[in-house]
């Protein structure tokens, strides 16, 4: 028998993704499957960008330059001086999504055996760009019953050790829609400077912010240029989850130097992408005011919804399109690929990610859920029909009998 490594058998099972083979049996009974388990949002790109792509070399399609066109890296750091952040396009270095700026960034800053504070829970998929770094997660626990508050910077201090490299957060945060205030990400980069590490910030959502909340990038804080190490991406922001575009931003050179090195293993940035989302880059500002408000309006059905299911816990996200809710349930693994496999109410069910996967503690999220409100209204009514129905029709026994 070919052998496979124990690293490949071990990685991290994506909690968004792994249920799909269920997710397609389901289909081919005819079921109508609806996906809130992966953040994904609806909505079409700007109105033209397919457009104005242009793609001048006809069909010659070259390797591109391994830290990102130039244009797209100069485009994007115009893009952040509408949050008052001046960035050169010799910072920003294009990425494939920001799922590989965030497995370079590891790579660079991190060798086997280091440590990451992570406060959980937290974008599930960090546990396995970290395994594969060799990095070990130091999580700081919040707990859905004080509505995950960001811990304190004493916390964060008090878990630094010798083999701390960084400090990772997602701001908002992927799956708890928490929002750090200014004051306590100023904080974090504080602690950065003093113990000489990185503060590594995934803004994925930098423009989902809702009602009275402020959005900080740690890029703003300029005295810290050698700490701060910033991941962006177009996927959500511009609705082109597909068209893998993303960015690592940083002003130390001694990290764009290694993140060259790594970024040449894989040659270029896929070029045609790029080309699009330099256009993506430039949409105006009403094209995301118009998403933000959609969102909003989703937002709020989806509080209005989950408050009248009992025994539902929630809080209301301040960023983001994540509510992350604890349920009266015992196995949240079991009720999320029961939902696929038993359950049906008028030919439809959802598809939720289950808890677990957004913590390294073991044993934490058990009767918690990510639930993205990335649908249109109806079928987010229709979503929340068949939580409420199958919350009430699942044998809350089932898990324990599975177990036994
Ligand atoms: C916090 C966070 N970071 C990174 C990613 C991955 O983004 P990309 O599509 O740019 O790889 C996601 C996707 O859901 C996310 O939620």
């Amino acid at each position: 028998m070919t052998r496979i490594s124990e690293r490949g058998k071990s990685i991290f099972a994506s909690p968004f993704r792994k249920y799909l083979p269920y997710a397609d049996a389901a289909k081919a009974r005819g079921i109508d499957v609806i996906h809130l388990n992966i953040g994904q949002p609806d909505f079409l790109m700007p109105d033209g960008i397919l457009d104005s792509f242009k793609w001048s070399a006809s069909s010659f399609v070259p390797y591109g330059i391994a830290e990102g066109e130039n244009e797209l890296r100069a485009t994007w750091a115009e893009y952040y001086q509408k949050f008052n952040i001046e960035v050169t396009a010799e910072n920003v270095m294009v990425t494939t999504g920001a799922s590989e700026a965030l497995q370079m960034a590891l790579l660079a800053i991190a060798d086997p055996g280091d440590e990451a504070i992570v406060p959980e829970p937290f974008y599930a998929n960090y546990n396995g760009f970290c395994q594969i770094a060799g990095v070990n997660i130091v999580p700081l626990p919040t707990s859905i019953d004080d509505g995950f508050p960001i811990p304190p910077s004493v916390d964060f201090e008090a878990a630094i050790t010798e083999r701390t490299r960084c400090i990772l957060i997602s701001n908002p945060n992927n799956p708890t829609g928490k929002i750090f205030p200014q004051e306590q990400l100023r904080q974090l980069v504080r602690l950065a400077v003093k113990h000489d590490l990185f503060l590594m910030v995934d803004e994925a959502y930098s423009e989902f912010v809702y009602q009275t909340y402020d959005f900080y990038s740690a890029l703003t804080f300029a005295d810290a240029d050698q700490h701060v190490i910033v991941i962006d991406s177009v996927s959500k922001r511009f609705n082109a989850c597909g068209l893998r575009v993303g960015a690592l931003v940083s002003r130390n050179a001694a990290l764009l130097d290694s993140i060259t090195n790594l970024s040449r293993l894989r040659l270029s940035p896929p070029m045609l992408a790029q080309r699009m989302a330099i256009q993506l880059l430039k949409s105006p500002g009403s094209y995301y005011a118009g998403v933000l408000e959609e969102f909003t309006h989703r937002r709020a059905l989806m509080l209005d919804r989950l408050k009248k299911i009992d025994g539902l816990d929630f809080h209301a996200p301040e960023g983001a399109f994540y509510i992350f809710a604890r349920l009266p349930i015992e196995d949240s693994e079991d009720f999320s690929r029961w939902l696929l496999t038993d359950f049906s109410h008028q030919g439809q069910t959802v598809m939720i990610a289950p808890g677990t996967g957004f913590y390294a503690s073991p044993g934490q999220g058990l009767n918690e859920v990510r639930i993205a409100y990335v649908l249109e209204e109806k079928r987010l009514s229709a979503a929340m029909d068949c939580l409420e129905q199958a919350l009430a029709t699942y044998p809350k026994t089932v898990s324990a009998a599975l177990k036994a």
